[in-house]
């Protein structure tokens, strides 16, 4: 009878031992099948009691029951903090919550207008065509037949580039050879020259890039800006074509009832020269886009330089703001707001 009663006095501790390493609804289900459920430990155990003297089976009965009601107590304590572990991962994880949305960049406005415009000539049969910012005084002024003198070539109406002489030391403007300065290009016409350095006629390209003038910031001008250049060279090229073609893109890009008007102007590298105004719906004044005209003859000249002979050739250019553009086209009123780079302003477009 000892060894029946010590054993269920053993039960106890070894539920309590095993209770304690339960760590999930899973565990506690398995430890209430094995010591608590209709096969279980503990109802097995009720059939010692056959071996049990009669005298001694209430007291028997008694101690079982004890340990009973103890494991049990304990399981359901044990279940208690297993669900409430259990209930706060769930409060932190609500997975009905509607979640945060990742905010989402866009392309700069400038970027898109330039994809719009290359995209737009693509269509009129135009290639792109690019060069670097960074260029020589060749690219920039001689070869568009601005000479030395030329009041544009001025220090102080370009960014030029000190070069370095020596350890810490950058040489004066004046002391630097003619075409060996380099300077931020302050026009993308500098594309022009290099395009017919390397390219044979028939040509038809647009180039978009970014051009540098030491200008006073305002409402309309910035130290930087961007252009739109385009240059068609082939035999028999009019300016009936340059016309034809700028109305056609200023009517498909801002609309078939566009105003646009074309002024006598003057420009080194194109004679006749014009520039091309459209008229400003919102602002209700006429705003200039840019220049254009028929090709120098000197420009084309650069053609001599592939073995062709650039007399039997004629061309047109134009540079345009693609700034303006942009301003027209989706009514912003200030320049600056392009570089500011506040992203509510840029996030609109
Ligand atoms: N390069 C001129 C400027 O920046 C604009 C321009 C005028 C470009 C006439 C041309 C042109 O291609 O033909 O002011």
């Amino acid at each position: 009878m000892a060894d029946v009663l010590a054993e269920i006095d053993d039960l106890v501790p070894e539920a309590n031992a095993e209770l304690s390493a339960v760590q999930n609804p899973a565990q506690l289900e398995s430890f209430r099948i094995k010591w608590l459920g209709a096969k279980g430990t503990l109802k097995s155990k009720m059939d010692l009691i056959k071996q049990v003297p009669p005298d001694q089976k209430r007291l028997f009965g008694q101690r079982l029951n004890a340990a009973k009601d103890q494991i049990t107590a304990a399981f359901d304590s044990r279940k208690q903090s297993v669900e409430t572990a259990g209930a706060s991962v769930r409060l932190d994880l609500d997975i009905t919550e509607p979640g945060r949305r990742p905010q989402i960049g866009n392309r700069h406005i400038l970027m898109k207008v330039i994809d719009e415009l290359t995209e737009l000539f693509a269509r009129m049969g135009f290639s792109q065509a690019s060069g670097p910012e960074v260029e020589d005084e060749f690219h920039n002024f001689i070869a568009l037949n601005i000479p030395r003198q030329h009041p544009a070539r001025d220090p102080l109406d370009n960014f030029y580039l000190a070069p370095a002489t020596g350890e810490g030391e950058v040489s004066a403007y004046n002391s630097v050879p003619e075409d060996q300065q380099r300077l931020l290009r302050t026009q993308t016409s500098t594309v022009q020259i290099r395009v017919m350095e390397t390219q044979k006629p028939p040509i038809r390209v647009v180039i978009p890039g970014r051009v540098y003038r030491p200008d006073t910031v305002d409402q309309t001008h910035f130290y930087m800006f961007h252009q739109l250049e385009a240059l068609v060279v082939d035999k028999n090229v009019s300016m009936v074509d340059l016309k034809s073609t700028v109305m056609q893109f200023v009517h498909a890009y801002f609309g078939p009832d566009t105003k646009v008007r074309f002024r006598p102007s003057f420009f080194p590298f194109t004679e006749p020269s014009a520039e091309v105004d459209v008229f400003f719906e919102d602002r209700q004044k006429w705003v200039e886009l840019g220049g254009c005209g028929m090709v120098h003859p000197n420009v084309l000249k650069v053609l001599d330089k592939q073995g062709l002979n650039s007399e039997e050739y004629s061309g047109w250019a134009f540079g345009f703001g693609i700034e303006r553009i942009a301003m027209r086209k989706y009514g912003i009123e200030d320049i600056r707001q392009l570089f500011e780079n506040d992203v509510r302003f840029l996030r609109q477009f």
